[in-house]
């Protein structure tokens, strides 16, 4: 439905998110990409280096094979780098990686030890050019994001609550709080685009209590609006019930249990969405091939909550459901930030 000739905005937008990673024409600049990823988005990176007059140059490495087993979808840990050491290490020479993958490498392997490298990795989020277009980030929405992160290293409680009957609390106390705007102009770091969402991602045994989804809430994984009311029932962490008699339910007790691990069932992060631009209905509005999710995960005032991996917490696993909710109140030690899904 929507054009995939390029737009001369869509360089601009591209361009602006390199001008604001302040990327200099004497920094070592790569496009990683995989065979499966959007051929506008490699197009329209490549162009707006070009036209800024970035050095650069493009690697492809293949797209893992799905193996037999659960179907992985939007977990931001890419595995194509797996036993592309020679690629890694190209990474690790290069100053900025534009991420193209398909996942990204948010929570990829490798991620940590490219970081650790000094190189900056600007993930650009596999979607449609169109929706990274209308959310092109500014420095207004890295300030918010960087006060919501500051706010939640500050805390200690997050409290969650809804008229729907939601009521989680989370000890963030020492938790590790990232804030994402989308871009990056410091060495060793990551963002994403679309960015504006700040997420925490909580320590062993600190996340209880009763989340209830309602209509129109959001899975990311399955990239559809809940139809029906279904309840986590979350002790020490863990989803220990989901109650509902409906399909939403089947679907993620099906696709939980569909790994085998209890990890699967344990909070990953909680935090909530911040960019004003992004919009509640884009699900609706793209087919499924044509976004990533990452729109409804910055939604302003949403309320976060996703299950899987978190490696603060020492858990490890490739299932993974983001899942931003409407309508909730967040205090961070009785201070709200957000209130009936609107930011404070
Ligand atoms: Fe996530």
């Amino acid at each position: 439905m929507f054009s995939y000739t390029l737009n001369p905005e869509w360089i601009s937008a591209f361009s602006r998110v390199f001008v604001l990673s302040k990327i200099r024409s004497e920094e070592k600049c790569v496009i990683l990409t995989e065979a499966g990823s959007r051929m506008e988005n490699i197009q329209l990176a490549r162009i707006a280096m070009t036209q800024l007059g970035l050095h650069h140059f493009v690697i492809e490495v293949p797209t893992p094979n799905f193996a037999p087993g659960p179907i992985e979808r939007s977990t931001g840990a890419s595995y194509c780098l797996t036993g592309h050491d020679t690629v890694v290490a190209a990474l690790c020479d290069c100053d900025v990686i534009v991420d193209l993958t398909v996942e990204g490498l948010m929570h990829a392997p490798q991620t940590r030890k490219i970081l650790q490298s000094g190189a900056r990795i600007l993930n650009i989020s596999n979607e449609h050019p169109q929706a990274l277009a209308r959310l092109v980030p500014d420095e207004s929405l890295k300030e918010r994001v960087k006060n919501a992160a500051r706010q939640c290293r500050e805390s200690k409680e997050m409290i969650v609550s809804s008229n729907a009957g939601s009521h989680l609390s989370v000890d963030i106390s020492t938790a590790p709080s990232v804030g994402i705007w989308g871009f990056t102009d410091r060495p060793g770091t990551l963002s994403h685009w679309p960015g504006g969402i700040v997420v925490c991602f909580p320590q062993e045994k600190t996340v209880n209590g009763v989340l209830v989804f309602e209509p129109g809430d959001i899975n990311l994984t399955f990239k559809r609006y809940f139809d029906s009311k279904v309840i986590f029932h979350i002790e020490e962490d863990y989803v220990t019930r989901i109650e509902g008699d409906n399909l939403d339910a089947r679907l993620m007790r099906e696709y939980l249990h569909s790994f085998a691990e209890p990890e699967a069932w344990a909070t990953s992060h909680v935090g909530w969405g911040l960019n004003a631009g992004a919009r509640y209905e884009a699900l609706a509005m793209y087919d499924k091939n044509d976004i990533n999710g990452t729109e409804l995960r910055a939604l302003a005032g949403n309320f976060l909550f996703s299950t899987g991996a978190n490696e603060f917490a020492k858990r490890y696993t490739r299932g993974h459901f983001d899942l931003p909710m409407m309508g909730c109140t967040i205090r961070l030690d009785n201070v709200c930030v957000v209130s009936d899904g609107k930011l404070c």
